[in-house]
């Protein structure tokens, strides 16, 4: 089977994408698929061989000419975090063309990389969420009344990005428009939450052989102020799986980390995050294109749970093409 792993982006996250991507290509059985590196970047999409040359593809119908060999994709392996891979576009684009793919659905896609409409789209099925507050490029900034309703610290965010950027952790009300500088560079819309005090989590679910799966959870310990770019990919934290939490906590995250996969109906990879608060865990995002290098969280889950990444990758191939 021709599988075509698609990575980099449009994104800040691009740079992790590539390593994401091509972690799945040094994975994949050579035996059993054909992988392609398909790098998708503004200015062009293109395949790119062992030798790393390029040929461009058609977005026709997603194919790249070899030659005088034309090939087309039975399976899409999405490797891309951030724009236009984690937020619908590529997953609406693959579902018109027919091609399967790896990740969940447009409509998914698009709900859950909106942290905003994602976290309101899960509060009413009782899923506790940190208190916030939402604010657009251009509008009146009112520090007086973000404070009064998010309290101090808070960390301001782009609503639509990831790996942290565009994230800032606010002690101070000066502090709030500079942060709001920091955020509005990623996106026109950010969120501000409150800073919930607790042990941070991280679960990944994922349908695995036909069943919705929880993996073991993973807890965040940074070695920074937060979990913040550094923290996640130069190696300044400790992510301990599985968590050190008590069973009842176990039971409460694995329970609502697999409600929201289900409710969304969400197919593929998630890994969505959580502050266990008052002894509930509160939602922070879900992610559908969690990071896939060797020391990232889902990959980490994955193998504390037996699960081996040609195993993880290969399961999700072949559940795209069910
Ligand atoms: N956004 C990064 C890649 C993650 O969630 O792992
Ligand atoms: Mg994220």
């Amino acid at each position: 089977k021709n599988i075509a792993i698609i990575m980099g982006g449009y994104s800040s996250e691009y740079e992790i994408s590539l390593k994401s991507g091509q972690v799945v290509f040094e994975t994949l059985n050579p035996e059993r698929y054909a992988a392609f590196r398909i790098h998708i970047f503004k200015n062009k999409w293109v395949y790119v061989d062992t030798e790393n040359n390029e040929f461009p593809i058609d977005r026709n119908d997603f194919s790249v000419t070899i030659g005088t060999k034309k090939i087309n994709f039975d399976c899409v392996f999405n490797a891309i975090h951030g724009t236009p891979g984690e937020d619908g576009f590529m997953q609406g684009y693959l579902d018109l063309l027919n091609i399967p793919h790896t990740s969940c659905g447009m409509y998914q896609a698009a709900l859950t990389f909106n942290k905003r409409d994602c976290l309101s789209t899960l509060k009413p099925y009782g899923i506790k969420t940190a208190a916030s507050y939402y604010i657009n490029q251009g509008d009146l900034v009112d520090e007086d009344n973000i404070v009064s309703k998010v309290g101090l610290p808070c960390f301001v965010k782009a609503n639509r990005a990831g790996s942290s950027f565009g994230v800032t952790k606010v002690y101070k009300k000066e502090d709030i428009k500079q942060a709001l500088d920091i955020a509005f560079k990623e996106d026109d819309e950010v969120i501000i939450e409150s800073f919930l005090d607790g042990t941070e989590v991280s679960v990944g679910v994922i349908t695995y052989k036909g069943e919705v799966k929880a993996l073991p959870i993973t807890e965040i310990v940074s070695n920074n102020d937060f979990f913040d770019y550094k923290a996640k990919y130069l190696g300044e934290s400790q992510e301990i799986t599985p968590a050190r939490l008590t069973r009842e906590q176990e039971e409460k995250v694995n329970k609502v980390a697999k409600q929201v996969y289900e409710v969304l109906r969400m197919k593929g990879f998630s890994r969505s995050e959580y502050i266990f608060k008052d002894g509930e865990p509160h939602l922070l995002e879900v992610n559908t294109v969690p990071g896939l290098t060797k020391a990232s969280i889902l990959p980490q889950q994955a193998a504390a749970a037996g699960i081996s990444l040609s195993e993880l990758f290969e399961n999700a191939i072949e559940e795209a093409l069910v």
